[in-house]
């Protein structure tokens, strides 16, 4: 694992950006996992400046997101289809066909989870994803207690990523308790992972991931084992780290 540490989040976000456009531009980067949330919007705002000052090309990556909310519409403002849409993919040349989310509304959700696992393996599988961790050390939805060998599956959100996410709603009653999610084994099986945190309530989920046992109690640790993991972290949230 290798462990990058940043001054706060701009610096965190520059590091990450230039990491993503260094990656694409020498390893043959053609399927991008990406995440939504807070953490990674300032990734994105300096990823648009640098593709579109012709540093990196999407012109033929597919992008492949981690999760989507159940029972939102893509065009539902607090869905990641939108987030994506609004926070990259409108910013950038990237064919919308070659932009790839679950989707969170279809009529069969099981069906919806075999469908985006068989497109990630037609795709070739993903060759570096993005990553942030939940307070509680979850990694895309998948909560506390997900077995290492899970697919892209549906998952019930765990109240503190329900409190945690009510900040983009208008009552917390809104916000989706059901998700899609990349399983555990999915995410693992990406040839690289980038995961970005900033802040002090990702301390003691960062100094777990990187210090703890690994174990399904605390979903992160299972990237002790990857062979291929960056970490680029703020000042706060690597505080407990010894
Ligand atoms: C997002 C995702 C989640 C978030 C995590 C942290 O696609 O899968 O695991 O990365 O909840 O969220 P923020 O960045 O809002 O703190």
């Amino acid at each position: 694992m290798n462990v990058i540490r940043a001054r706060d989040y701009e610096d965190m976000s520059e590091k990450a950006s230039q990491l993503v456009v260094d990656k694409i531009n020498e390893s043959n980067v053609n399927v991008l996992g990406l995440a939504t949330g807070g953490t990674p919007v300032g990734l994105y705002k300096r990823l648009i400046k640098k593709i579109n000052k012709g540093k990196a090309s999407f012109s033929n990556i597919h992008t492949v997101n981690l999760d989507e909310y159940i029972g939102l519409s893509a065009d539902d403002p607090n869905s990641y289809h939108r987030y994506m849409d609004d926070v990259l993919f409108k910013h950038i040349n990237i064919p919308k066909s070659q932009t790839h989310l679950p989707n969170g509304d279809a009529e069969d959700v099981q069906l919806e989870c075999l469908r985006y696992e068989a497109l990630i393996h037609e795709l070739g599988g993903v060759d570096l994803q993005l990553l942030g961790i939940g307070n509680n050390g979850h990694i895309g939805f998948n909560e506390p207690g997900s077995s290492f060998s899970g697919r892209t599956q549906v998952v019930e959100l765990a109240p503190s990523t329900i409190e945690a996410n009510a900040r983009y709603f208008s009552d917390e009653e809104m916000v989706p308790r059901q998700a899609i999610t990349m399983g555990i084994q999915t995410i693992i099986e990406s040839k690289g992972i980038l995961l970005l945190a900033s802040g002090l309530d990702k301390a003691e989920a960062i100094q777990e991931l990187i210090e703890g046992e690994v174990s399904e109690s605390c979903p992160a640790t299972v990237l002790q084992k990857h062979s291929d993991l960056t970490i680029i972290a703020d000042e706060q949230a690597l505080s407990l780290v010894t």
